[in-house]
């Protein structure tokens, strides 16, 4: 079983943070987004893994290396424009030769671990009637956002439709897919759809017109599309819930830690007041300031005289005299500073290099 996560694409909706970086990258709770999905294949037991990569693919590149601080081996398979979930199906094939495979989008955070997932699909390939795919499904309250999905009574996928304004299910697709070498058939038969790309749904849709079972297995636990601001602080939440108290750094004795605090190596923490659960990143200075729940503080940051909560500073940055900064995505590098206190709470979302001064 091989893996194929995809890391191209545009991201146009986190703008302006990925005109200079690739979205799968930015961090949650201080670990880029993309380390999540490669260390979930390993944990499942896939190391041979293929990332497509884009207009971003140094940076992506020189994140994974050669996968091996993971445990697996990555080859890179370059997409020349984002053409569709299904066109790096598509690019891949030599790499996925006759092999079946996880497809994963790299922008997707998933709460369980995918190794069930992959035993069901395995399962099933050995049992009678075996699938040509597998789907991952996830019910929501809003299907019209989605990719959808209808089951027959058996359970099998007999319809996918992509946001639907009359959803017939409230079952979404999540970014998870297992395949069989038919889709390549599947990949090959297809045209591009109205938008201009290959569409994995069309080439599952053709699966199952051409009388290929899929499959398809139930998440329970959350599932992130980290695409959007509010999805990636969601996330940076989910995630920051799951850490442990370590102090690593060094915090002062006017400095309070309350509640599950991550102070990596060489952070410091004078005269502030920690309120986890929140990470703060190697070599980071937290002065005179309140680092409220749910904050991820990059490594070299220094926030001085300021209060932050529920919100990601990416590496490099400075947050100082900020009365108070919110549910903001701080790109790496930047500066936010005010001349003035001013008792009103910022909303930001700020992109690489940048500089805010609040009067
Ligand atoms: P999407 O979020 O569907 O697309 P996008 O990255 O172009 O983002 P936006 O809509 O904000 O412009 O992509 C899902 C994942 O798949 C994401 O990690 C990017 C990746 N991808 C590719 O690698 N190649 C592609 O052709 C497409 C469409 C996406």
């Amino acid at each position: 079983m091989k893996a194929l996560i995809l890391a191209g694409g545009a991201g146009t909706r986190l703008r302006p943070i990925t005109h200079t970086r690739a979205k799968q990258l930015v961090p949650v709770a201080n670990k880029p987004i993309l380390f999540y999905g490669i260390e979930a294949m390993v944990a499942a037991g896939i190391t041979d893994i293929g990332v497509i990569v884009g207009d971003t693919r140094d940076e992506v590149m020189a994140a994974l290396a050669d996968g091996s601080a993971f445990g697996a081996t990555i080859t890179y398979i370059p997409q020349d424009a984002p053409l569709g979930l299904a066109h790096c199906v598509l690019i891949a094939h030599e790499f996925l030769g006759d092999d079946d495979f996880v497809m994963f989008l790299g922008d997707n955070l998933l709460e369980q671990d995918l190794a069930a997932f992959v035993a069901a699909f395995q399962d099933a390939r050995s049992g009678d009637a075996p699938p040509a795919a597998q789907i991952l499904l996830k019910q929501v309250p809003d299907p019209h956002r989605f990719g959808i999905a209808t089951l027959d009574a058996s359970g099998n996928v007999v319809a996918l439709v992509e946001k639907p304004a009359d959803p017939p299910s409230d079952l979404a697709l999540v970014g998870v897919y297992l395949f069989t070498p038919r889709v390549h058939d599947a990949v090959a038969a297809i045209r591009p759809s109205p938008r201009g790309e290959l569409e994995i749904t069309d080439a599952i849709q053709w699966l199952i017109d051409e009388g290929d079972r899929v499959r398809c297995e139930l998440l329970t636990g959350w599932w992130i599309d980290t695409g959007k601001l509010t999805p990636l602080l969601e996330a940076n939440r989910l995630l920051l819930e799951r850490i442990e108290t370590t102090i690593d750094g060094d915090v002062d004795e006017s400095s309070t830690i309350d509640g599950r605090v991550h102070v990596a190596e060489g952070a410091s923490v004078v005269n502030s007041v920690i309120r986890g659960p929140v990470a703060i990143g190697a070599g980071a200075r937290i002065v005179d300031s309140f680092i409220g729940p749910f904050s991820a503080i990059g490594n070299r940051c220094v926030v001085e005289r300021s209060e932050v909560e529920h919100s990601v500073v990416m590496d490099d940055s400075s947050i100082v005299d900020i009365a108070r900064l919110e549910d903001s995505l701080i790109g790496s590098n930047a500066v936010v500073s005010r001349s003035r206190q001013k008792p009103r709470a910022l909303r930001l979302m700020v992109g690489d290099h940048c500089q805010i001064d609040v009067e």
